[in-house]
């Protein structure tokens, strides 16, 4: 039988580099904190540790919280892809689903982060925070990020994701207003760019072990098809629930805002506009 707990650590140099030497019983090589397969006579070069949080899920009787959870909208894909794991939704604004239209693996609790989380420590398997980034000040991440450790169990999981108010390949008019709209949030203490911030918070966390990484490019515009189509609809969406906090900041009208629309979506098909998004996860020791 093969042991799947031996964990060494293999030449960091060459992540990719199959090791002759591994003993029959590796399952696994580990290399700066990520876990790959171990068998020399297969290329494959992806990661596979994040199969363990979806082993998790799937064996069952895990639990699961999203922070901000919003609509609820992660949670309910992900309640239905594992049925037999318990998910736990938490938000200020109780603008989830009717109960009576949930899966009954879900619940949802209204409930101020400015409080804590309102459970035991180690109570969860797996802790998710998505898109909070741009509503929240540093100091408040910082609390958010030691309470969602505190009531993650030790093995368990706590992810962040999030994405950069900035955008590549920008064009002159887009580009600008983009530096009024990262002033405007600036002006309210928040850090438009959780890449520079997050990481090192969860870095600093001695209950955590490697911070794992990964980035996408999300395209902006009809050039990248029906997912770039998508996603200009969901940024005037955010643009527009971002109107009365940037009209104040800038001291202009609401139809004047309104005209953004038109002055800036040209040039996301003139120049291929993309952001970025950020996943950071870990495992608690
Ligand atoms: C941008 S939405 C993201 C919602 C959800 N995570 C998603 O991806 O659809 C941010 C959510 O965080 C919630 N939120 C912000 N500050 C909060 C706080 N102090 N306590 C509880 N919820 C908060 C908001 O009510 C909102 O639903």
């Amino acid at each position: 039988m093969k042991n799947v707990n031996v964990i060494k650590e293999f030449d960091s140099s060459d992540p990719l580099k199959l090791d002759n030497t591994k003993s029959i019983l590796d399952s696994f090589r580990y290399v700066k904190g990520r876990r790959y397969h171990n068998q020399t006579d297969v290329t494959y070069l992806l990661p596979n540790d994040e199969k363990e949080v979806h082993d998790l899920l799937k064996s069952g009787g895990a639990k699961v919280l999203d922070v901000g959870c919003g609509t609820g909208r992660w949670l309910l894909d992900m309640a239905n892809e594992y049925p037999n794991s318990s998910f736990i939704g938490i938000d200020m604004s109780p603008i989830f689903p009717d109960v009576n239209h949930i899966p009954q693996n879900v619940a949802f609790l209204q409930h101020n982060l400015n409080d804590g989380l309102p459970f035991p420590n180690e109570t969860f398997d797996f802790v998710f925070q998505g898109f909070l980034g741009n509503n929240v000040i540093n100091k408040q991440w910082e609390y958010y990020t030691r309470e969602m450790i505190r009531v993650t169990k030790l093995g368990g999981w706590v992810e962040i994701f999030d994405y950069v108010v900035d955008y590549q390949n920008s064009g002159p008019k887009f580009a600008k207003i983009m530096e009024l709209a990262n002033s405007g949030l600036e002006a309210k203490g928040i850090n438009p760019h959780p890449e520079t911030y997050v990481p090192q918070l969860l870095k600093n966390c001695q209950e955590l072990s490697e911070v794992h990484f990964e980035e996408e490019n999300i395209p902006l515009g009809n050039w990248a098809g029906q997912l770039g189509e998508m996603m200009v609809a969901y940024y005037f969406m955010s643009f527009n629930a971002f109107k009365l906090l940037l009209t104040s900041a800038w001291g202009v009208s609401d139809e004047t805002y309104d005209t953004i629309y038109d002055y800036i979506r040209p040039e996301f098909e003139d120049f291929k506009v993309y952001f970025k998004s950020f996943r950071w996860y870990s495992k608690k020791i």
